[in-house]
């Protein structure tokens, strides 16, 4: 049984101040049968780890270096990750992909750190419009999959959770229809079985990209998706509370 996973990417958005209140708006009311995540910016991670310790809601990073420590200006090492007990980072979003030279090789050196550190990644992938138009959908998120999922011990295949968000949906309004995020989620699944066999099925995998209360039922209730990896709608406490009892 996989565990459905909701979590929030408020990306660069909120000060510590705000998302305090955020949190204490959510405490008490997120459901144990559901995986509660916010991944927020990294200013805000340790005062928010620390208003939720003791609740079921988990904070992740946006992004990790894959080195221990060095001359790299600007980036957070593992280790600063792990000394506030994060319990998840997004690895590869195309935000990250696309403004900030993030390759399938650096995400891959990103994921077995993190899996070497303890923190669990959520691997991101997705296809631009020119993509889907020239239907390389699925050439594409098989592409990223593989690549990014290369070497992972299968004992620590568990561990990783996969976001499926097509980048035309992004902040668009546009959301893939459920029937096409679960296609291409499908294929994804049949992806990580082909290199991991039926481990596969233990792996969780999310849709993102403009999802919202009004949507996130008919998006939860397909076969192969499970979970929400939320931009817009994770920034309201009422509309992320929505999320979290699709
Ligand atoms: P929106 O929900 O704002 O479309 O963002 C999706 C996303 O990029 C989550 O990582």
């Amino acid at each position: 049984m996989r565990k459905p996973i909701i979590a929030g990417n408020w990306k660069m958005n909120k000060t510590i101040k705000e998302g305090l209140e955020f949190v204490e708006s959510i405490k008490g009311k997120t459901d144990d049968n559901v995986e509660t995540l916010i991944c927020a910016p990294f200013t805000l991670l340790k005062d928010l780890k620390e208003a939720t310790k003791g609740t079921n809601i988990k904070i992740g990073a946006q992004n990790m270096h894959f080195e221990n420590s060095g001359a790299f200006t600007g980036e957070v090492a593992p280790a600063n990750l792990v000394e506030i007990e994060m319990d998840y980072v997004i690895i590869g979003h195309s935000e990250r992909r696309e403004m900030f030279n993030e390759t399938d090789e650096s995400c891959n050196k990103k994921v077995l750190k993190a899996i070497e550190v303890g923190i669990n990644p959520i691997l991101c992938c997705g296809e631009t419009l020119e993509e889907r138009e020239a239907n390389e959908t699925m050439k594409k998120v098989e592409s990223q999959v593989s690549k990014g999922l290369l070497n992972v011990d299968p004992k620590d295949l568990e561990k990783v959770v996969i976001a499926y968000e097509p980048i035309w949906a992004i902040g668009t309004g546009k959301t893939a229809t459920a029937q096409q995020a679960n296609e291409v989620i499908s294929y994804i699944r049949s992806v990580v079985r082909n290199m991991f066999g039926d481990l596969a099925d233990s792996v969780r995998i999310q849709y993102g990209g403009s999802v919202k209360p009004a949507n996130v039922a008919e998006i939860m209730g397909q076969s192969d998706i499970d979970g929400a990896l939320v931009g817009g709608a994770s920034l309201k406490a009422d509309d992320f509370l929505g999320l979290l009892k699709f």
